[in-house]
């Protein structure tokens, strides 16, 4: 396992072993199985790329009305529970930091991809986002606080945990491309990202 500083973001690349990925899988194919992922709406109105769902008490949320986060699925369901694994990773790489009450999921496609964005709808910047990474490498770019700020960008693959804390917390970030069929960890290819965020 190697940690690289890019930016201001930790990147822990490696850090989940084969065997706690396919568990990790495992837990998010029952939460998906509990609240189905759907695609939001940007609020311009057009579906995003990526599919969403959530865990834990609040899940992210988007349509004509803007971003936010929400106490139920769009179903009227409650939000699964996280996953114990998912929360070991936070509890291990921001120890003793209250926990996480969202865990947001984002599946990319063939085609998917998320623009330059910054994570700012949560009440209080000054708890760390937790990001995992499973599935197909992806190419992960890294700005500043303002969007025209310069960029860089690395390859994220399965098990690499990014850490965006202190001045990334509010850094712009996003995916350019995913590397479809380059892992075999989900069987019809993809990418999968939990972000963990505490919210309220
Ligand atoms: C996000 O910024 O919400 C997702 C980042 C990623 O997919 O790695
Ligand atoms: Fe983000």
């Amino acid at each position: 396992m190697t940690v690289l500083t890019v930016n201001g973001f930790t990147i822990h690349k490696g850090r989940i072993g084969p065997e706690g990925q396919e568990a990790m899988v495992k837990a998010i194919r029952a939460v998906a199985g509990a609240a189905p992922l759907f695609s939001p709406l940007t609020p311009w109105g057009r579906p995003m790329r990526v599919k969403m769902t959530s865990a834990g008490r609040y899940g992210w949320y988007s349509d004509r009305r803007g971003y936010r986060y929400i106490d139920r699925h769009p179903s009227g369901a409650p939000w699964p529970s996280i996953p114990e694994p998912v929360l070991a990773e936070w509890r291990a790489l921001v120890p003793g930091t209250r926990l996480p009450d969202c865990c947001l999921v984002n599946f990319y496609g063939r085609d998917a991809r998320m623009g330059l964005h910054r994570d700012a709808d949560e009440r209080d910047f000054s708890f760390p986002v937790v990001s995992i990474s499973l599935g197909d490498a992806a190419t992960f770019r890294m700005g500043g606080p303002s969007r025209a700020d310069p960029t860089r960008s690395v390859m994220l693959e399965s098990g690499d945990v990014v850490v965006m804390a202190g001045a990334a917390r509010l850094a712009y970030h996003g995916i350019d491309r995913i590397r479809f069929g380059s892992s075999r960890l989900l069987t019809e290819g993809g990418r999968i990202n939990l972000t963990l965020r505490v919210v309220d």
